[in-house]
């Protein structure tokens, strides 16, 4: 298949300012001593926002990266997939590591142990909702023992040089909305930013994000403030940042086979070609980072994704994910491009 890598497409797109095209020379807003230019970034989502994925967003206008989540233990066993998970380009900058754990001692250890792979912020999650993660007390358990995610945080400032950020949910159920005690626990133990997705952990991905607490955070609150939750297009965005005054926003699945949402453009504007050139560079770029084989089944969900708006491509499409081989699929969607033309 043809390399599309260079040059990247579209070259007029720069990082995301709402009020302007190009770079801004002010920051939109700090963390610590950090600059951030643009109020758009990827959100975090265990494998979907590998570093391809958040490559290409940040060439689109995400702002910052965020890595995918990584359990504090597996970081000390130190498996060079797990670490593998921390790879960025230096062209992400600003790069959040997300971890999440139960143990202020694991992690702590495991924060001490990415620190020297230079991340500029450490993130930690407090908004996992899997059964897994929650009912052992990490990721949104968290929620219901805000002295331990404190003293975490406490830790991880205490010793680590980065600054410390955390992603959390409203709460844990409707009866038990405890944001306010939350954003107060994190700020009292020293945390610097804090992203909210505006569901419980009950509600799972289910129901929709309640923007007006995201807003009531956002004016609670004395440290940078993330809203997510349900953005799915640039003029959303907009109405998000606007309403809630949060200092940014953070777009996960309508961020799936559309970068086109960090830079403005709307996607349904856009034809075949265009979307299917970027869909080519994001393969490529996958290629590049992992073996082919592997690229070409992580692939998969990008690519249902970027072409889903043309119906008649659908029948092809389907057929194409049926593809079992690399070869084989590259080929077929060559030809599929090449028999509309
Ligand atoms: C497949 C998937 C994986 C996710 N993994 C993570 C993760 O690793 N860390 C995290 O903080 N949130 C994770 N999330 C939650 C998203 O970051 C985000 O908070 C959520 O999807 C709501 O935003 P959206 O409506 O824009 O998708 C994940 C979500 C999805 C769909």
């Amino acid at each position: 298949m043809q390399s599309l890598t260079s040059p990247f497409y579209p070259t007029t797109v720069t990082r995301n300012n709402l009020d302007q095209d190009s770079i801004p020379i002010e920051p939109s807003f700090f963390i610590r001593d950090i600059p951030f230019h643009g109020r758009v970034c990827l959100s975090p989502m265990a494998g979907v926002s590998d570093s391809p994925h958040r490559l290409l967003a940040r060439r689109f206008g995400s702002a910052w990266s965020y890595t995918e989540f990584v359990a504090a233990e597996q970081i000390l066993i130190g498996n060079p997939k797990t670490i593998k998970l921390f790879s960025y380009s230096e062209e992400e900058r600003p790069v959040t590591f997300q971890i999440f754990g139960n143990s202020i001692e694991t992690i702590t250890e495991a924060a001490i142990r990415i620190e020297p792979l230079k991340p500029d912020i450490i993130d930690l999650n407090m908004g996992c909702s899997t059964h897994r993660v929650s009912q052992r007390g990490s990721g949104a358990g968290l929620l219901k023992n805000l002295p331990l995610a404190g003293k975490m945080i406490e830790s991880l400032r205490k010793n680590c040089k980065v600054p410390i950020t955390a992603k959390i949910r409203i709460g844990w159920d409707n009866e038990n909305l405890n944001y306010k005690d939350t954003i107060r626990s994190l700020q009292d133990s020293g945390v610097e930013a804090i992203s909210v997705h505006g569901r419980t952990k009950e509600m799972s991905y289910n129901g929709l994000a309640n923007w007006d607490v995201i807003a009531e955070i956002k004016s609670l609150a004395n440290v940078p403030i993330f809203g997510n939750g349900d953005i799915n297009s640039y003029p959303q965005i907009n109405k998000r940042l606007q309403e809630s005054r949060v200092d940014a926003v953070l777009i996960g699945r309508g961020a799936i086979g559309n970068p086109w949402i960090f830079s403005g453009i709307e996607k349904e504007d856009l034809d075949f070609d265009e979307i299917n050139k970027v869909a080519k560079i994001h393969y490529d770029m996958m290629v590049d980072f992992y073996t082919r084989e592997h690229a070409f089944r992580l692939f998969k969900k990008y690519f249902k994704n970027y072409t889903e708006q043309f119906d008649f491509y659908r029948e092809k499409r389907d057929e194409i994910l049926r593809i079992q081989d690399p070869s084989e699929f590259e080929d077929s969607w060559e030809s599929s491009i090449f028999q509309l033309v």
